[in-house]
């Protein structure tokens, strides 16, 4: 059943100038690079202005609330979500005013004095052991000076806490633009039709152990399934070749081997790496570094990405399909030595005309969003296990708990 939008809830009346809107958002966004650099990695802010937007013009007072990496219920000076409130206020063209908590009298005040058209952002709602907790009081307090809430945490929604499982029965619901968007766009790579045929997993990143549903899940309607990243070692070491001191997931070789087997049964076609970038060392000033043919891996070195001339085959391939999903990186990216064949395969898919392009979050939109192809993808999520469950088929909580239509 569709959920709740906000269209919806607007035209239920709910939206009467003045209210206030409790939305919650996700700014977890990597601040340890530093807030000098925050534009670099700032999608996740970017992505929650329709929803602010939209409030904004209905003359809502807006209130935001957010978590920020693992505080384990305590206050740590450096995840205070400010900075990103102060990037959010550049962005919007309007200040936003940043609260030194999330609940309490001083933040109800601070609510209420506001005027409508403003823009409010709550402190970490994880300095609070309530909220990871799914504390029904925390969740009440956190309502208290609201009139309604909107969800857009997408990239949260896989978790059941006070923000978003607890607050939906409390106040009247529904979801923001961005969950919106995500909910269609992931949704569409759940129900592939002929039309968006012929469609290609793109995977890549550390382990194959992350990617087990999602494989599991999409397996029966691709045509061709490229493997890259960390993963791509396991599955070469399946197939009997030497993979030097690279991690190999022992207790995931069976699967390697049976996924390869159930393709091959169904005329999938199974792209591995046929070179790789080696190291020396796993280091990004390792001493010595090579390109050699994926079955000539040294004793003793590392694999850290895909060579050049499987980058350039994987692009081949990957022009001629109709839909791809794409979900972690080809290589060790945040090495720069290591990046290219990311890169490559990044700018191929990139440039396809015609061809719809649905990026996973976490590392692979982080890579999409340094290499500035943002907005050459149809979609890119910015939920990272968030996408990946939803895509594993999974119902996330966050979304289960809102209103139906
Ligand atoms: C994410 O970055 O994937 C989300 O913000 C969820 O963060 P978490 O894994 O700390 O719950």
């Amino acid at each position: 059943m569709a959920k709740r939008t906000l269209a919806i809830l607007n035209d239920s009346g709910k939206l009467s100038g003045g209210t206030t809107v409790l939305v919650r958002v996700d700014f977890n966004i990597p601040i340890e690079q530093g807030i000098e650099v925050i534009a670099s990695y700032d999608q996740r802010l970017r992505a929650t202005l329709p929803t602010i937007r939209y409030l904004l013009e209905r003359n809502c007072k807006v209130v935001l609330c957010s978590h920020l990496g693992r505080p384990g219920g305590k206050v740590l000076e450096e995840l205070r979500l400010g900075p990103a409130g102060d990037r959010l206020a550049t962005l919007l063209g309007r200040p936003v005013k940043n609260l030194r908590d999330c609940v309490g009298p001083e933040v109800e005040r601070e609510v209420a004095s506001a005027a409508a058209g403003d823009v409010l952002l709550l402190e970490n709602l994880r300095f609070h052991p309530g909220e990871e907790a799914n504390d029904a009081e925390f969740a009440q307090a956190l309502a208290r000076p609201a009139g309604c809430f909107v969800m857009d945490a997408f990239a949260v929604a896989h978790r059941s806490h006070a923000s978003t499982v607890g607050l939906p029965p409390l106040l009247p619901s529904a979801m923001g633009m961005l969950l919106e968007r995500e909910v269609t766009a992931l949704g569409q790579t759940l129900n592939i039709d002929d039309g968006s045929k012929p469609l290609a997993a793109l995977m890549g990143g550390a382990k194959v152990s992350d990617k087990i549903l999602i494989l599991e899940n999409l397996l029966d309607k691709l045509d061709h399934l490229f493997i890259g990243g960390g993963m791509s070692v396991t599955f070469l070491h399946a197939l009997g070749k030497a993979t030097g001191a690279s991690s190999v997931e022992t207790g995931r070789l069976d699967f390697a081997w049976e996924l390869m087997e159930r393709a091959a049964k169904a005329n999938i076609q199974v792209h591995l790496p046929r070179d790789l970038v080696v190291a020396d060392r796993f280091d990004a000033d390792a001493p010595q570094v090579k390109t050699v043919a994926a079955d000539a891996v040294p004793g003793g070195w590392y694999i850290m990405d895909v060579g050049e001339a499987t980058a350039h085959d994987f692009s081949q391939h990957l022009a001629r399909c109709k839909t791809i999903i794409w979900n972690g990186p080809m290589g060790v990216f945040e090495m720069p030595r290591f990046s290219q064949g990311t890169r490559t395969v990044a700018n191929a898919i990139a440039g396809l005309p015609d061809v719809t392009t649905v990026v996973g979050g976490g590392s692979t939109a982080e890579a999409v969003e340094e290499l500035g192809l943002m907005d050459r993808m149809t979609h890119v999520s910015t939920g990272g296990g968030a996408s990946l469950e939803f895509m594993e088929g999974k119902e996330l909580p966050g979304i289960a708990a809102l209103p139906d239509e």
